[in-house]
């Protein structure tokens, strides 16, 4: 049995094979209509969500299986002090497969290892989030025609941005990616991570300002600043509008440059850039279905 928990998990054939399958079912959705017919999904959230949630259910629902679960501690027996492990064991017996999102950096690899049913990791505290680095990477390919030879600047909340570490951590495996990291001071990029990049002689710059580096990008990543990360509310006031891509500094851009965000937006993409043709968040929202569904008849088993 299989568990996803960091982007790693998958070798770059079983991904490309997992983006395959995910754009067959993006083009003939119908084929996978039955396809996990009496599995049952469930969704277990310990903190907000709105994209990685209804999406998992969106998915298992297109595959026409069912959805159970709870979208906040605070309605589960967490609340009663129960422990993740026990959760699990609980929801083994309920479900087929589940996704888990939780404050607490770990917490889905603990419930993995108590697990009789594969557990996918939707995010945990400020360290991975897999699936959204799935959604990216369906997204890259799918946009750009294949996983190579460009440039992407990373934008925003480099440090608590789990987004962020993920998707380093995937791209790395893909041949002639540079890296440019955009952040203020206080929100760069792990040192775990620019050690990793250094043992593996992977080119990276780090910058503050985002107009001096725009014309040389081809992905601009731009992610919030992680409010519910913060230890005090000033250095979030302080921070949170740091970046605002507007479309003054879209002008600075290549023509053919796409910009990804995971979502939720706050004050970091104005409005007025989602009608540019380069804006592809919410295509990006549309591919995280598709990878979904992928990814849950890979961990069930299911072939079409
Ligand atoms: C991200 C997350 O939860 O880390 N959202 C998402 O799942 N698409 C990004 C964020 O909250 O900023």
């Amino acid at each position: 049995m299989r568990h996803l928990m960091s982007p790693l998990d998958f070798s770059v054939e079983e991904l490309d094979r997992l983006f395959d399958l995910a754009n067959d079912i993006e083009h003939n959705m119908s084929k996978y209509a039955h396809a996990c017919d009496g599995r049952k999904l469930a969704t277990c959230f310990y903190e907000p969500s709105t994209r990685t949630r209804l999406s998992f259910e969106a998915a298992m629902l297109n595959l026409g299986g069912s959805v159970i679960g709870f979208s906040d501690a605070g309605s589960s027996s967490a609340a009663k002090g129960e422990s993740v492990s026990d959760t699990i064991r609980v929801i083994s017996c309920f479900a087929d497969i589940c996704a888990m999102r939780h404050p607490k950096e770990g917490a889905p690899m603990v419930a993995a290892s108590r697990s009789t049913i594969p557990v996918i990791n939707a995010g945990d505290g400020g360290h991975q989030h897999p699936t959204q680095t799935l959604t990216d990477l369906l997204t890259i390919r799918s946009l750009n025609g294949s996983i190579d030879n460009f440039t992407i600047g990373l934008c925003g909340d480099l440090k608590f941005g789990r987004t962020v570490h993920s998707l380093i951590n995937a791209l790395v495996r893909y041949p002639n990616i540079r890296f440019i990291f955009i952040s203020p001071e206080e929100l760069k990029v792990p040192d775990y991570i620019t050690d990793m990049l250094k043992e593996q002689n992977i080119p990276y710059e780090e910058v503050i300002r985002l107009e001096e580096i725009m014309p040389r990008l081809d992905f601009l990543y731009m992610t919030r600043v992680q409010k519910e990360r913060f230890f005090n509310e000033e250095d979030y006031v302080r921070l949170k509008d740091f970046y605002i891509l507007n479309k003054e500094k879209m002008k600075l851009a290549k023509q053919n440059m796409l910009i990804l965000h995971p979502l939720p937006r706050v004050n970091e993409i104005s409005v007025e850039v989602d009608d540019d043709p380069r804006a592809a968040y919410f295509k990006q929202v549309q591919y995280g279905v598709y990878v979904r569904m992928a990814l849950i008849l890979t961990l069930l088993e299911i072939t079409v």
